[in-house]
């Protein structure tokens, strides 16, 4: 690709970072990534989402057990938790005499769906996106946690996450352990024509399997737990994995008491 300019370096860079060092990010450094953040596209201009900032300790190690014991997320020195929050709308819409206001004309006072929640996450993931962008630019690695998602009861308990505020991704953030990190091999990512279409969805065609997983994984030497092929080893250990289920629990609980 041509035309590289400062911004898409850094896309183009962007690797996860899993190893940080020690110290602080710095005010300045933090003052800059959630102006970028709080820059980010929100539906409606109306801020569905909310980040805490996780700051102690204690919680940091406790959030490597409760996200599939991933150790790095105890040392990483800026820990950001998204959320996906329509509590701030209806806490405001109540104040606000809504309900009344919709009994005096007969219309139902609706309470967040799950097009809702959807339209929250979006707004979440993208200021994450937004502050991963900011950091990346600022020499500042950073890591998504999917399995925030997972352990719906004690995160909730954790965090005080009323009923309409729900984690959708933990961001890990510090700088890299070595100061160069251009050495890093780039991550593989399937070739457009498979994930990228014109004006119609497009399946990839059987016979298109193995060029597809040949460009991302190569010629696996090993595959997981006794699997035959690349699609058992990744159902074995990710789809169908223990933490794929505790995530599938998890979920199922919030969405339940998210709209019934
Ligand atoms: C939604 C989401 C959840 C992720 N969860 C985890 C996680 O729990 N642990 C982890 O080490 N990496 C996690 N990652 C990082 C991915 O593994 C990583 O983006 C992928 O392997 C591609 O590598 P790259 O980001 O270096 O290009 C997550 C990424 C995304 C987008």
């Amino acid at each position: 690709v041509t035309l590289m300019n400062d911004t898409l370096q850094v896309l183009d860079n962007r690797r996860s970072l899993r190893g940080y060092d020690s110290r602080p990010i710095s005010n300045e450094h933090k003052e800059q990534i959630l102006h970028g953040m709080f820059r980010a596209p929100t539906a409606g201009n109306m801020m569905h989402y909310s980040v805490i900032e996780v700051t102690d300790q204690k919680m940091k190690d406790k959030l490597v057990i409760t996200c599939d014991n991933q150790p790095f997320i105890a040392k990483a020195p800026l820990v950001l938790l998204f959320l996906a929050d329509l509590q701030r709308w209806y806490n405001f819409f109540e104040y606000s005499g809504v309900p009344e206001v919709c009994k005096g004309r007969g219309l139902d006072y609706v309470t967040p769906q799950e097009s809702d929640l959807l339209l929250a996450c979006c707004d979440a993931l993208i200021a994450a996106q937004n502050a991963v962008i900011a950091a990346e630019s600022l020499g500042i690695g950073s890591c998504y946690i999917g399995d925030i998602m997972e352990n719906i009861e004690t995160h909730r308990e954790m965090f005080g996450l009323p009923r309409w505020v729900l984690p959708i991704a933990l961001l890990c953030f510090g700088y890299p352990l070595r100061e160069d990190r251009d050495d890093r091999e780039k991550t593989p990512r399937f070739p457009p024509r498979f994930v990228y279409f014109k004006d119609k969805y497009s399946s990839v065609d059987n016979r298109e399997f193995e060029t597809m997983l040949m460009s991302h994984y190569g010629q696996p030497r090993s595959f997981f737990d006794g699997a035959q092929n690349i699609g058992q080893s990744i159902y074995l250990r990710k789809t169908g994995s223990a933490f794929s289920a505790e995530m599938r629990r998890s979920v199922k609980a919030a969405l339940k008491d998210w709209s019934e």
